[in-house]
Parts: structure tokens; C-alpha cells; sequence
């Protein structure tokens, strides 16, 4: 399985900002087999950014789309219209659900959407500090895992990334704390385990999974080698270049 490297942007870079820091990035990173570099900038830049990009090294992803292909949906931007400018799309993630008020049904259907679409959705899941003090985060990771996958059949779930992201160990949450290997291996365990439920063994196997909340280059390799963890994805690092090329360089390390 590749092994995948997402660069979050969130809200940074404008587009111009954005063109400078991916002529950089295509500068410093070679094509690399077996490693899926991916960025993903803001939705204004993704135009501009499509036709800068070298889709040998790296791919697009878009942050956030909605879930009708067109119509009366002021100020939303469709998986339609992204169509063929991004071969990803982060769906779901903690700043969506928790500032956002995005919920397990409206993720549901982003997932439909963008798999209807062509865009492989990477979906995030992850239990905040509470739920997890609360020994509630088993429950909460089945609930957003099987809610963001209710329309998938076990067809399309090839088409799926996981990104298991806990919210407290996220760098923009305060008083985040990263999580250790043996917590990230436990949840991703369970995240393996309840496709399996639903999808059987095979495909359970074959989803790959990622990580993310305070990724840098200093614990990137011990994350890439939790079993079963298959990529990162990156948010604060992903903006430095040195740090993000390192990142990469760690993956491909890790894959060697
Ligand atoms: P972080 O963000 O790497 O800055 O913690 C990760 C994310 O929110 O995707």
C-alpha cells in the first residue's frame, strides 16, 4: 500500500502565497514510488494551483466541499465543480464538526457526493479530550466511522481514506498534547476492526488509514511505524517547507 502525506494548509497562504509555496515544494520534492504527497489549500487556489501542479509528485486536495452537485446552496463550492481539479477531498475534520457544526449525517453525504464525483473523500474521525476522559472514544469513533460511511458499499470503500484525527492532540486545540504510538495503534486497531464488521477482512485491510494531530518531523517516523497506520496528515508542519520536505523524506525512509 502507498503510504500517504496530506499538507493541510486550513486557513492560510493566499493564492499567490499559495503558487509561491507549491513552486518551492515541486522544487524540493522528487517523485517518489510509493509515497502520495498531497496538499491541500484553500478552495481559491485550487484553480490556479491545478494547472501549477506537477501530478507526478504531488496531488490536490480540497479542504471542504458540499454535498449537492449545483443549485440554491449560497456560498458553497460542489465536489462537481471541483472535479478534475483535486483527486482528494478532507471530509469531516474536528474544525468542520467542532466550530463548523458539521454532524455524522451531513458527512455522510459529502462522502457519497465525493465518491460520486471521482474524489477520494479522506475522512476524519476523532474524539475530543472529553469523550476521551470519559472512556467514551470507542463509541464515538464507530459512531463517526459507520455515520461517514453509511451510503458506501463495500465497492466503493476502496475509493476511502481514513484519517483518524484526535481532537486533543491536534496543535491548534488548546493545551493539545501529542498522542503516543500505543494510543494512535489502539484506535486505529478498533477503526480496522469495525470495518471489518461491516466490509469484511479484505477490504478492511486494504483502507488505508492515517494519522494526524501535531505531526512533525520529529515523530513522524514513530507514527509512520504504528501498525497499521498508513500516511499522515499534517497540519501546522505542513507549512514550513523544511519541516514538510522532511516529513516526506521521513515517509520515504519508513517505505524503503
Ligand atoms: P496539526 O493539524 O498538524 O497542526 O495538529 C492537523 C490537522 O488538523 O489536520
Amino acid at each position: 500500500m502507498k503510504t500517504y502525506i496530506v499538507g493541510n494548509w486550513k486557513l492560510n497562504f493566499t493564492v499567490g502565497e499559495s503558487s509561491i509555496y507549491l513552486h518551492k515544494l515541486l522544487k524540493k520534492v522528487p517523485i517518489i514510488r510509493d509515497v502520495e504527497v498531497v496538499v491541500a489549500p484553500t478552495a481559491l487556489a485550487l484553480q490556479p494551483l491545478s494547472l501549477q501542479i506537477d501530478r507526478h509528485k504531488m496531488k490536490l486536495a480540497a479542504q471542504n466541499a458540499f454535498y449537492r452537485d449545483y443549485g440554491a446552496f449560497t456560498g458553497e463550492i460542489s465536489f462537481e465543480q471541483l472535479r478534475g481539479l483535486v483527486d482528494y477531498c478532507i471530509i469531516g475534520h474536528s474544525e468542520r464538526r467542532h466550530i463548523l457544526g458539521e454532524d455524522d449525517k451531513m458527512i455522510q453525504k459529502k462522502v457519497a457526493a465525493a465518491i460520486r464525483n471521482k474524489i477520494t473523500p479522506i475522512l476524519c474521525i476523532g474524539e475530543t479530550e472529553s469523550e476521551r476522559s470519559f472512556g467514551e472514544t470507542a463509541d464515538v469513533i464507530r459512531d463517526q466511522l459507520i455515520g461517514g460511511l453509511t451510503d458506501v458499499s463495500e465497492e466503493d470503500l476502496g475509493k476511502v481514506i481514513i484519517a483518524y484525527e484526535p481532537v486533543w492532540a491536534i496543535s491548534s486545540t488548546k493545551a493539545s498534547k501529542p498522542a503516543t504510538p500505543d494510543e494512535i495503534a489502539e484506535v486505529v486497531k478498533l477503526i480496522r476492526e469495525t470495518l471489518k464488521e461491516t466490509y469484511g477482512a479484505k477490504v478492511a485491510e486494504e483502507t488505508p488509514v492515517l494519522f494526524g494531530g501535531s505531526v512533525n518531523p520529529s515523530n513522524a517516523g514513530a507514527y509512520l511505524t504504528v501498525p497499521g497506520v498508513n500516511g499522515l496528515l499534517v497540519g501546522g508542519a505542513s507549512l514550513i517547507l523544511g519541516e514538510f520536505t522532511d516529513i516526506i523524506d521521513i515517509a520515504k525512509r519508513v517505505k524503503s
